[in-house]
């Protein structure tokens, strides 16, 4: 039997819609999945592309399908699953192949079985790839990250299988190790703000003006067509108009709103932090998904504390609120794009890189969750200061914010005032004012510091004297 050019493991969804998808590309695929009655049903399942598809019942089988070298993609459970599999297939293996993990792992993992498989003769990326079940089935965003040689050896594959935006493959390395798993992350760091912006804004629409979820479809249905264009206010749009078959009341409604997560936020946010970078949309967006959990506990407190302000939010002129609120989605969208941006550019000189940023947007243009008209024009504004320090600061996007940052403004005040919980939003408008206040408050901390601990501060003048004379007199505490 004609031999495979790649291997794929783990038929779970996404890696059987990942296979079916290199398949129908034209690529020889050998599967395997750890219960053999999955690969039954997954080859039943795959109609006319069974044809290019090798089933294997043993891993040596699987192996032996593939012609060498062989690049096996893995998509299995991220954590110890990963490193099990690896552990066992290495046995099979021969040096030249190529262990490709496509799950979300994390970054620190796939380096550390990059480093553990170096001199073994085989090698590893770390892929991040985005899109969900869909993307994986007609084409995601692929980011991955190992040496340039291993990803050449599988970039006509991996670019067959990717989205494309205007002709331009959104596939691409990244750098080292983990370089693509990181960037991944990222994406979902920016995944969670996003989501929770809209969902921020759609608290707005919902309780302080009082909305049906068919009302508010329609607003982002409209927003869709406009600079907000993106995937995720299209699913907005959808899942706002679907309704319940049981209840015939709106979908949404029916859903307990208890947010689950799987990790790769929260990990956005402790790199963040290690780095020292602030990410607080990102961070804001993971915090409300865990005080969303606490469902019992805020229904308590719901009766003990009561909701603080009004709820509603009386407005002069709908049309012209609702139009604020569209351009402050929009300026709370670009604090976070500018954050998540900004740990990539410092975790590319902390763990050597060279992250391609303008390469990260435009990969993100399709495919991907986050994929938006918006990256596009990051893609632009990149590819003209691919170093700056913040994104908020190129042309294009330091116009955006201006323009933005009133309606932004205007919408947190309106949501704090009412009692209606802002979270990401208000701290991309407390970034935007901490970035661009050049004398801040921090000469108070530095005072304080060097108050209870003489840890020293410089001062304005330059004069060299580091700590101050602060008196006595103070009260006992
Ligand atoms: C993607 C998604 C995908 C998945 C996340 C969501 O890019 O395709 O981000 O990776 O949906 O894991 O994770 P949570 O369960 O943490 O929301």
């Amino acid at each position: 039997m004609e031999k495979a050019e790649i291997g794929l493991i783990g038929l779970a969804v996404m890696g059987s819609n990942l296979a079916l998808n290199i398949a129908e590309k034209g690529n020889r695929i050998a599967v395997y999945n750890r219960t053999p009655d999955k690969t039954d049903s997954f080859i039943a399942e795959a109609g006319p592309l069974a044809e290019r598809i090798v089933p294997a019942k043993t891993l040596e089988e699987f192996v032996a399908s593939i012609r060498p070298p062989r690049p096996v993609i893995i998509m299995v459970k991220a954590g110890d699953p990963v490193d099990q599999l690896i552990a066992t297939l290495r046995n099979y293996l021969s040096p030249g192949d190529i262990i490709i993990d496509a799950g979300n792992a994390n970054f620190r993992d796939t380096i550390r079985r990059f480093e553990g498989l170096k001199d073994s003769g085989l090698t590893f990326i770390g892929m991040g790839v985005s899109g969900g079940e869909e993307g994986a089935r007609h084409g995601p965003s692929i980011m991955v990250g190992g040496t340039e040689e291993s990803y050449r050896r599988v970039e006509k594959v991996l670019t067959s299988i990717s989205a494309k935006f205007k002709g331009e493959d959104c596939c691409a390395w990244l750098g080292e190790n983990g370089a693509g798993h990181f960037v991944k992350t990222i994406h979902n760091g920016i995944e969670y703000a996003d989501m929770q912006m809209i969902a921020e804004i759609y608290g707005i629409l919902r309780d302080g003006l009082g909305l049906s979820a068919k009302e508010c479809s329609e607003i982002f249905g409209r927003w869709n067509k406009g600079r907000l264009n993106s995937y995720l206010i299209e699913i907005s749009e959808a899942v706002l108009k679907a309704d319940d078959p049981i209840t015939g009341k709106p979908m949404v409604d029916m859903i307990v709103d208890r947010a689950g997560q799987k990790g790769t936020g929260k990990w956005s946010v402790i790199e963040a932090q290690n780095m020292g970078v602030p990410a607080t949309a990102i961070e804001a967006a993971v915090a409300a998904r865990s005080l969303s959990s606490f469902k019992e506990q805020r229904e308590r407190a719901e009766n003990f504390l009561g909701r603080p302000g009004t709820g509603s939010i009386n407005v002069a002129d709908r049309d012209v609120f609702i139009a604020d609120l569209e351009l402050a989605l929009l300026a709370g969208k670009i604090g976070a794009y500018a954050q998540g941006f900004a740990v990539m550019a410092e975790a590319s000189k902390e763990f050597g890189w060279q992250l391609p940023m303008p390469t990260i947007a435009k990969i993100w243009r399709a495919g991907c969750i986050i994929r938006s008209q918006f990256l596009d024009d990051i893609t632009q504004a990149f590819r003209e200061m691919p170093d700056v320090d913040n994104l908020v600061i190129t042309p294009a996007f330091s116009a955006m914010v201006k323009e933005t940052d009133g309606a932004l403004r205007r919408t947190v005040s309106a949501a704090m005032l009412a009692g209606l919980p802002v979270p990401a939003l208000a701290s991309a408008l407390s970034y935007f004012d901490s970035y661009r206040r050049g004398r801040g408050t921090a000469n108070l901390i530095q005072a304080q510091r060097d108050y209870f601990g003489a840890h020293g501060f410089d001062r304005v003048d330059g004069v060299d004297k580091h700590h101050g004379p602060w008196g006595s007199g103070l009260a006992d505490f």
